[in-house]
């Protein structure tokens, strides 16, 4: 049998390395606390349609790596039957009794549910609902042809009212007053329930982003009513189908926060992307990480946009003949996602484009001049990067990335940047927000990279117990030190000695012995595996010696 391994672009993260997942979480949930963020879990998946309204059809993320699929509701075989019985006892003679269980017996290991009925006792028709159609399952479908008392099957017609009443699915659908061993010949046409059935059919996506999900939740909740800025961090995994290598998984994690508000709030001010940004530099300094740079762009408002498309048009319009094909389509869609390109051949006439910073209207210019004014003012470092566009369509003014010299290709810890736009694109009120996403996978990466693997933190103690017979005795000691805080492993009576203390040395900085004579006179033996001393203690003080 071929052992299942965890999907590619996905892995399973384990003890110890976990411990620093854990200890990553909790520092930024501390930082976020103090800047007043409160937490936000939204679903992991969405309707489709917000990823591509928000995130845009033409970028990476939309066209190429989405995990998508049509939902429909799922075919239900005990339901079909009860309600064709129910249609049964209504209407007299419907299902053709005894033939039917047979039936649906012969051919229910090929995955194909068949429902057997007649709606005119003159007239039988034969019905096979089922959620794979093979070769082998039409075959036991044919094979079970012998259960089937009637030669004469009718066509299957759309508007028959059974349709409507069980949904989508597969149906065969058999031509009108065939005999039977013609079917048998192949004669079965296949083919889905048709689009009248497909109300319940939702394009679902696993969110390969988080922002568009918290506008979204932002807008279905009014928060905005509140007239206070909202801001909110979330703190879980995405989902992109890209081409896994150090750094990029399919499922990653990110830590992310938004700060989002009507215009009255002060949504719009640069004071705001400032203090995210400080914020930012807090948290990475908290959680150890050094050498990060702060990389920063203001891709102005929806205003300055279309004068820079239009000159990217103009400058594209002689060159991009020479492009990849992703770049002309682009070129005529969204020539902003030419900037996006990665092929390399295309990266010296990316270079001559326009730059967008040259592109900015007054109001523009001096929003980001106010930003960069307050950063300087609370001494976060920045350099300035006019190509930064970032692969997302919702941005608008400040743009940034965090990048760390120690992640390679994959140098971008985080990103993020404003969206002036993105409530009003979905439907929303006006609602100018700032955000970010810090890539966890990355963040750990650095952090190993500068601090060693993790190791796992030792017990402060393991109990071990003499015999078998006081294994119940030891679970109770455990059980008194570990309510006084500490970190207790538990041993087991039927280990020998020597092998107790193999263990404990493995797991905890000492070993409790728990005798017969340990037990009776309530002294405890304890031996501290990195002195090497032993020491008889009063059971009532251990903790506190173990503490200290
Ligand atoms: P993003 O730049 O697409 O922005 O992703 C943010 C971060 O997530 C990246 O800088 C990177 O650290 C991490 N990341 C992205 N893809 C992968 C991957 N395949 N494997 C590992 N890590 C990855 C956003 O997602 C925006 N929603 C950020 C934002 C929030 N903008 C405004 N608010």
């Amino acid at each position: 049998m071929t052992l299942l391994k965890a999907v590619r672009g996905t892995r399973d993260l384990l003890p110890p390395e976990t411990e620093l997942w854990d200890r990553v979480e909790s520092t930024a949930r501390r930082v976020f606390a103090r800047y007043n963020f409160g937490e936000i879990r939204t679903p992991i998946f969405e309707d489709t349609s917000l990823f591509a309204r928000s995130v845009g059809e033409e970028t990476d993320i939309v066209s190429k790596e989405m995990y998508t699929w049509e939902d429909r509701e799922r075919f239900d075989v005990q339901s079909l039957i009860a309600a064709w019985t129910n249609v049964q006892i209504k209407e007299r003679g419907f299902v053709i009794e005894g033939a039917i269980q047979q039936v649906l017996r012969a051919v229910e290991k090929f995955g194909v549910k068949l429902i057997l009925g007649r709606r005119n006792p003159e007239r039988p028709e034969f019905v096979a609902f089922g959620a794979k159609v093979t070769r082998e399952a039409i075959e036991g479908l044919m094979n079970a042809k012998q259960a089937i008392r009637t030669k004469e099957i009718l066509p299957y017609s759309p508007d028959a009212d059974y349709l409507r009443r069980f949904g989508p699915g597969l149906r065969f659908v058999v031509p009108a007053g065939l005999p039977f061993e013609d079917v048998n010949r192949g004669e079965v046409e296949i083919e889905e329930f048709p689009g009248q059935f497909s109300k319940s059919v939702q394009s679902l996506t696993l969110r390969p982003e988080n922002t568009a999900g918290v506008v979204r939740a932002y807008i279905e909740h009014k928060l905005g009513e509140t007239g206070l800025l909202q801001k909110l961090y979330y703190i879980g995994p995405q989902f992109r189908r890209e081409r896994p290598q150090k750094g990029r998984y399919r499922q990653f994690w990110q830590i992310g926060a938004e700060v989002i508000g009507p215009p009255s709030a002060g949504s719009e001010s640069p004071l705001r992307d400032a203090e995210v940004l400080e914020m930012l530099a807090s948290l990475l300094d908290e959680l150890g990480i050094a050498g990060w740079t702060l990389v920063l762009n203001s891709v102005g408002s929806s205003a300055d946009r279309p004068r820079y498309i239009a000159a990217l048009r103009e400058a594209l319009k002689d060159k991009v003949s020479q492009m990849c094909a992703d770049c002309q389509r682009r070129a005529e869609t969204n020539p902003l996602r030419v900037l996006d390109c990665k092929v390399p051949e295309d990266q010296p006439i990316i270079e001559t484009l326009p730059r967008i910073a040259d592109y900015l209207d007054d109001a523009s210019k001096a929003h980001f001049a106010a930003v960069l004014a307050a950063l300087d003012a609370c001494g976060v470092p920045y350099t300035l990067n006019p190509r930064l566009v970032r692969g997302l369509d919702y941005y608008t003014r400040t743009t940034f990335e965090f990048t760390h010299g120690g992640l390679g290709a994959q140098n971008a810890l985080l990103g993020g940047g404003r969206y002036d736009g993105l409530s009003e694109m979905l439907g929303g009120p006006k609602a100018p927000g700032i955000g970010f996403a810090m890539g966890l996978d990355r963040l750990i990466l650095t952090l190993e990279a500068a601090q060693g693997e993790a190791t796992a933190a030792l017990a402060d103690a393991y109990v071990a117990p003499l015999s078998e017979a006081l294994n119940a005795p030891a679970l109770e000691l455990a059980r008194e030190l570990r309510r006084a805080g500490l970190k207790i492993e538990l041993g087991d009576g039927a280990f020998r000695l020597k092998k107790s203390f193999e263990i404990g040395n493995k797991l905890a900085r000492a070993i409790i012995l728990l005798g017969e004579d340990e037990e009776r006179s309530g002294i405890l033996t304890v031996k501290n595996f990195s002195t090497g001393e032993q020491t008889k203690i009063a059971r009532s003080e251990v903790a506190q010696a173990l503490k200290s």
